[in-house]
């Protein structure tokens, strides 16, 4: 039985150690917030192979494969801020008792493993041997147990035959393509898959402002161009932008990695402004129904970065209340899940209710900013008799323009 200790965790952590579990090996989950591992072990979530610990030294010690799960934010220049890597490496490295395999799983930019083995080299003792590998994550918020232990494909990029082959067997239980290569590909396939998917959602994000400009609709056109599989049909929903962990901070981090090594990525720039666009535009059409913003009720649905999440993120709706808290707006907001972390940043001037219908009433104009189910099947003729006026900006893309106007709505969505 492998034994392997997962440091970090969060979202990714949790997930990584609770799935290796499953397939067969002795985990051990390490995090420094006694609290989150507490709360774990109540809950019941630690099976017989798996265990929680605040420990890296003792983590280490038992385990032969460790896998780095850490968070790497960004720093105000896009820049990632590697330092939990480099901390949490060098207390590996000084508490090695034998060959140990060092896996990075976190988002990081290419050169880390580098980074990763010269630290290790200074500190650890000789006869403590090792080697770097790069297995990065394709977890997506809210299906990340499906996403692990049914992935589309496995990435591995090790240096040596003897890593390859620890990973490979501890692989072997998926049915899934994996893709040997060395560290630093493995660590850029990471980065180019989730800048690439920022480029899809940009790229439609601009055909949709095009639409807008000619009176097109963005959503055929979606279709049209999904049914080439060359293209796909996933990612090519416009609306108000990406928001989350990953795609802001990834991008951000790329270009500023591309700058580094000599390369102007010049096409990713482009993506970010297009997707704070996004932003501004919903504010044009804010201003375009409502003159000023001082002590007009504005409702909100949708918080999260996306639906079925409480992470707010980077989330769109963020910057647009900021926004329209600054112009003296008051706002009645509504999300199924994402209430109570919002409430922390915006505690003044925000309604909190307790249902969509709540967030109607005498609004001068309701927002759609998250695409939950639950927004889907609303009664609107009831959204409308509450509504001050019937203004609804819909980001997202989720009524039919037709029968909205059907309903007596002054309806917008994006791109239509
Ligand atoms: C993303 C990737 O999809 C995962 O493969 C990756 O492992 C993960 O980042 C990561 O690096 O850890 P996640 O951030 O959970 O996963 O969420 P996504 O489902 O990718 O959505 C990201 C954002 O893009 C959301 O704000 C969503 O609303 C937006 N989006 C997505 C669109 O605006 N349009 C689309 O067509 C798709």
């Amino acid at each position: 039985m492998n034994k392997i200790a997962v440091i970090g965790a969060g979202h990714v952590g949790l997930v990584t150690a609770a799935c290796l579990a499953k397939l067969g090996n002795k985990v051990v989950c390490v995090d420094n917030d006694r609290k989150k591992i507490i709360d774990l072990v109540k809950d019941g979530v630690q099976k017989k192979r798996l265990a929680f610990s605040f420990s890296i030294e003792k983590s280490t010690r038992i385990s032969r494969i460790i896998f780095i799960c850490v968070g790497t934010p960004s720093k105000p220049d896009g820049e990632a801020d590697l330092s939990a890597i480099e901390a949490v490496t060098a207390e590996v490295a000084k508490a090695m008792n034998g060959y140990k395999l060092l896996v990075e799983k976190s988002t990081v930019p290419v050169m880390t493993g580098e980074w990763m083995k010269r630290t290790i080299n200074l500190i650890r003792k000789k006869n403590a041997d090792f080697d770097v590998a790069a297995n990065p994550e394709f977890l997506k918020e809210g299906s990340a147990i499906s996403d692990f232990m049914k992935p589309e494909r496995i990435v591995i990029g090790t240096e040596s035959e003897r890593a390859k082959k620890i990973l490979e067997e501890i692989y072997q239980p998926i049915k899934a393509p994996i893709i040997f290569t060395d560290v630093k590909s493995a660590e850029l396939i990471k980065h180019a898959s989730n800048s690439f998917l920022a480029v899809k959602i940009s790229y439609i994000n601009a055909i949709s402002q095009i639409c807008e400009k000619v009176g097109a609709d963005v959503e055929s056109i979606a279709k049209g161009m999904g049914y080439d599989s060359r293209i796909g049909k996933a990612f090519l929903s416009p609306g108000v932008g990406y928001g989350g962990s990953c795609f802001p901070k990834d991008v951000a981090a790329f270009i500023h990695l591309a700058k580094e090594v000599g390369y102007d990525f010049s096409l990713l720039k482009a993506v970010q402004k297009i997707n704070q666009e996004q932003i501004s535009l919903i504010f044009k059409k804010i201003k375009k129904y409502l003159w000023t913003l001082k002590n007009k009720k504005i409702g909100i649905l949708g918080l999260s970065f996306k639906p079925d999440t409480d992470d707010i993120r980077e989330a769109p709706s963020l910057k647009i209340m900021e926004r329209l808290l600054s112009e003296e707006a008051i706002l009645s907001v509504y999300d199924p899940k994402a209430m109570e972390e919002t409430k922390k940043i915006f505690p003044r001037r925000t309604i909190y209710c307790k249902n969509p219908y709540q967030v109607c009433k005498g609004a001068e104009l309701l927002l759609v900013l998250t695409e939950w189910e639950e927004f889907k099947k609303l009664d609107l003729k009831r959204v409308k008799k509450l509504l001050g006026k019937p203004h609804l900006i819909d980001g997202r893309n989720i009524y039919e323009p037709e029968k909205m106007k059907k309903l007596g709505f002054v309806y917008e969505g994006v791109g239509r």
